[in-house]
């Protein structure tokens, strides 16, 4: 990516994962291909984590699906950074390092571009997007107003020559815009997305959104398997966008191979990682990349890169799509347990075109009626094969339900 090469296409974002040369090293180990380390501050007296600084976001028996934080850039004095950063490179010179960097002023972005560079960093992210800073006027703030992004990219690619990406913040309706302004400065690739702003759970005896610091919750930064189709379609967007032609580091929620290549697929050349690593540990990526490889040799693919944007041209507006071509869910009852199930959906949430014979224990379908919503499909427990998929059905015409009697 932005001609620098990755040993493999998984690195650890910018945040606690990336914290310390001796947490990206134990990475590196088990088979992260580089890392986006902790977004650097000049002055980290600037820089105190709200206590505590995460909330979690559980949905039924399934943890993290989704997680809360309220944390800043790094708090560690900004030498023992460089530092980390130094003995990285020289331990490790075939994983490249992409130091995040924010400043607080235009000198500040300055001083520590060129202090990333001299440490040896083979690229730039410059954080345009952490939605919770506690310094006002900083992160997200500056990625929602577009002058600055340009103005802050150029300030740092006239001090710099290693390549410079800007991380975009998906707090925003088009992220083309702000993608196009940081090109207009200089980036040389987009990082997306940072955190979503959310609120995930709220005190049900205090009533105080979480993570509950002293009795103030706030507004903040949502990530996790919960945002991957925010992540994918910001990627899709600016893959698609002809004027803004640069190469792309997906993130937010990837957690599996499948995710992983769905991003390239979608245009990322290269994948970044937070919450999945917080979730599972620095061993997540082995089988991400015996997911990978497999993938890749069943589809007799021999490098990443030749994976990357292939859903692009499958990917339209709605307006393209066939509206004469329909079809209906189809029913295996061969399969058929007698939950039930598809029934119920059927009536109280789709197109009323089950009826249910007790004695049999079975759906009985009129195929006029369905209208192929497919919601039975998403609830049957029969999987592998699934016993409910869709069908193609020549000539049928569109199902407009009528008025009840
Ligand atoms: C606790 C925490 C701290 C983070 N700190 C930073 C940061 O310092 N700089 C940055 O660019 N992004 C930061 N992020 C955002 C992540 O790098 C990443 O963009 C986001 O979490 C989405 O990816 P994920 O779903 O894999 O976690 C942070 C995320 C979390 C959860």
């Amino acid at each position: 990516m932005c001609g620098v090469k990755f040993p493999t296409p998984f690195l650890l974002s910018s945040s606690p994962v990336s914290n310390t040369a001796e947490m990206v090293a134990r990475a590196f180990e088990h088979g992260f291909g580089g890392v986006a380390y902790k977004t650097l501050v000049i002055d980290k007296t600037k820089i105190i984590h709200p206590s505590p600084r995460m909330a979690k976001y559980n949905y039924g028996s399934k943890k993290l699906v989704g997680l809360q934080n309220v944390e800043q850039t790094t708090d560690r004095p900004l030498k023992d950074n460089l530092l980390d950063i130094k003995y990285l490179k020289k331990r490790w010179p075939k994983h490249p390092v992409i130091t995040s960097i924010m400043g607080f002023s235009e000198n500040e972005w300055i001083e520590l571009a060129k202090m990333s560079e001299d440490a040896g960093s083979d690229m730039l992210e410059l954080n345009f997007s952490c939605p919770h800073m506690t310094v006002e006027g900083s992160g997200m703030k500056v990625g929602q107003t577009f002058d600055l992004v340009e103005k802050f990219t150029a300030a740092v690619r006239k001090v710099v020559k290693i390549p410079i990406l800007a991380k975009m913040t998906p707090n925003i309706t088009d992220i083309t815009e702000p993608a196009l302004f940081a090109k207009k400065g200089g980036a040389d690739g987009i990082t997306a997305i940072n955190t979503v702003r959310g609120l995930t759970e709220i005190g049900l005896d205090d009533y105080v959104p979480k993570p509950n610091v002293f009795g103030k919750g706030a507004i903040s930064g949502f990530s996790g398997p919960a945002v991957k189709p925010i992540g994918l379609r910001f990627i899709a967007e600016m893959a698609q966008c002809k004027e803004l032609n640069l190469p792309l580091a997906g993130c937010g929620g990837i957690e599996s191979w499948i995710d992983a290549v769905e991003y390239l697929l979608c245009g990322a050349s290269i994948l970044q990682m937070t919450t999945g690593v917080i979730h599972y540990g620095h061993r997540i990526v082995e089988d991400m990349c015996e997911g990978l490889s497999d993938f890749m040799t069943e589809k007799g693919y021999e490098n990443v890169k030749d994976i990357v944007g292939k859903a692009l041209p499958n990917l339209h507006p709605t307006e393209a799509f066939d509206l004469k071509r329909q079809g209906i869910a189809e029913y295996n009852l061969d399969r058929c347990i007698g939950c039930g199930q598809c029934y119920i959906v059927c009536r109280d949430a789709g197109g009323q075109c089950l009826e249910w014979d007790g004695e049999k224990r079975r759906p009985v379908q009129d195929k006029e009626k369905c209208v192929s919503c497919m919601i039975c499909s998403f609830i049957c427990p029969v999987c592998d094969p699934p016993m409910i998929t869709y069908k193609e059905v020549k000539n049928k015409k569109p199902v407009i339900p009528s008025v009840s009697k």
